[in-house]
């Protein structure tokens, strides 16, 4: 059975979505390099990649659904940030809009009987538990670093640790 047109055209809008996610954690992974903060900026590359994965996973099952993909235009992130505090907030935020794009994609497979496209979509439901938490995290530890550098440092180089795994699930 097809995936009807206007969940196909939702779809679509969310690979555009999750690449656009790359894309700002790109722009906050140089943000963070140009500030001389490598870890920041590895845990951020790290991120845009893994962005990339979702809409890939999102795009592969369109087709797999025999339905059309419509990629539009991915928009300009910002460049700049007060404080890797305030990047990290963004980030979360950013997140936080991500689950709710994602629950209206679930609202709409549920309210179409399109069992698969739900059962497919809550993969991200519980990632996004995961990407809404390991921002939060993040937010939570700079605050309590504030203004002393040992401790931005200290955290710099915890996230510098981090390296890109492919999700099982978009293998
Ligand atoms: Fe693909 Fe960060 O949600």
């Amino acid at each position: 059975m097809m995936i009807s047109e206007g969940l196909a055209a939702a779809m679509s809008k969310q690979v555009v979505a999750e690449f656009y996610s790359s894309y700002l954690y790109l722009s906050m992974s140089a943000w963070f390099d140009s500030r001389g903060l490598s870890g920041f900026a590895n845990w951020m590359k790290t991120q845009a990649q893994e962005e990339l994965t979702h809409g890939g996973k999102i795009f592969n099952y369109i087709g797999e659904r025999d339905a059309e993909v419509e990629l539009g235009s991915i928009e300009a992130p910002p460049a700049k940030w007060d404080s890797p505090l305030a990047a990290f907030k963004a980030a979360y935020q950013h997140e936080q809009k991500v689950t709710g794009m994602i629950n209206d994609l679930v609202a709409m497979a549920r309210d179409e009987r399109d069992f698969a496209s739900e059962s497919f979509l809550q993969w991200f439901v519980n990632e996004q538990v995961e990407e809404e938490s390991t921002a939060k995290g993040i937010v939570d530890q700079l605050t309590i670093a504030g203004d002393h550098p040992q401790a931005l440092l200290m955290l710099d180089r915890e996230l510098g640790q981090r390296v890109f795994a492919m999700p099982a699930a978009a293998e």
